[in-house]
């Protein structure tokens, strides 16, 4: 039995290190495809796997094609948008995330981000404070879970919209609940993106919304900058001075807004969110149990697929 674990952008050496812990003790061979740049060196690494682990690399038509043996597939950690589910269930392959566990991770960089921000990016300017200020979560899954925690010990005054998470659930973090995303995006002064990125929510965050936020507005994106219709956003930097854009990794308009609207946006050159040790070492050792289970049980708890 051979599991694969192909990253083009590694875990901490730490975290693999709990994938060969649990598959060595299953008498399962592990092979590292880390840092790749090719990706001829994943369909030839991926050849004889049974088992795969990645993050947000591509498993695509082309990947399971070249998987012969595959049974199963596990995205450690959130968003699986990177994998091509119609393949699959094509495939008979199983499909799998590891929710909530790099989410504390990215709540962290959502405030990163917002504090240097906040702080002028330390060029000793005068800056602001985050007490006192509104701060909407926008989907209130793990992420926007912790969001809210870190929020409260900042002193912020907190709202979230999610259709998915019970009134009661969202009350017990002292969090308000808005009833339209419209609505959210009207109070708040900082929204966060805690959404995933799916046929519904591609370029939901657009221009009439973004419109409606109050003076100093600040959209932090951790989720995925597919949600985000870019045509606005521009429309909105050309609109609003006082409007800014913190991401992790910068979108497709990164040179325009380079060119145009210089100091009013924050990107990661790399994808940060999750890149911690201990989110690593969480989301390796459950994607490496999930696939013990499986083959030891059936065990398809974290399916994400039919
Ligand atoms: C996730 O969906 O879990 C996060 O976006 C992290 O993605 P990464 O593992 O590619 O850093």
């Amino acid at each position: 039995m051979k599991v694969l674990v192909a990253t083009e952008k590694a875990f901490a050496p730490i975290a693999v290190g709990q994938i060969r812990t649990v598959t060595e003790a299953a008498c399962y061979e592990l092979e590292l495809l880390e840092n790749y740049n090719n990706i001829s060196d994943l369909l030839a690494a991926v050849s004889d796997a049974d088992a795969l682990i990645v993050r947000s690399d591509l498993v695509t038509e082309e990947v399971l094609d070249a998987a012969k043996k595959l049974k199963i597939v596990v995205r450690a950690g959130a968003g699986y948008d990177n994998l091509d589910l119609n393949a699959c269930n094509a495939h008979n392959v199983v499909a799998m995330n590891t929710p909530g566990q790099n989410s504390n991770a990215v709540a962290e960089l959502a405030f990163t981000l917002m504090l240097y921000n906040a702080r002028g990016g330390f060029t000793g300017i005068s800056g602001s404070e985050l007490r006192g200020k509104s701060i909407g979560i926008h989907g209130f899954g793990n992420v926007g879970k912790h969001i809210a925690e870190i929020a409260a010990g900042f002193g912020m005054d907190k709202y979230t919209f999610d259709p998915f998470v019970t009134e009661k659930d969202i009350k017990k973090y002292g969090v308000k609940v808005c009833n339209t995303k419209e609505e959210l995006y009207s109070r708040c002064q900082y929204v966060s993106l805690h959404i995933p990125a799916n046929d519904k929510t591609s370029k939901s965050i657009e221009y009439d919304l973004l419109k409606k936020m109050p003076q100093d507005a600040i959209l932090v994106n951790t989720a995925r900058k597919e949600v985000i219709d870019e045509v606005s956003l521009l429309k909105i930097f050309e609109e609003r001075r006082d409007f800014r854009y913190l991401a992790d990794v910068a979108p497709d308009c990164a040179d325009i807004l380079k060119e145009k609207y210089k100091g009013r946006f924050l990107f990661t050159e790399k994808k940060m969110g999750a890149q911690t040790e201990e989110a690593n070492m969480n989301a390796c050792l459950a994607a490496a149990r999930q696939i013990v289970d499986f083959f030891k049980t059936g065990n398809e708890k974290y399916r994400v697929n039919k």
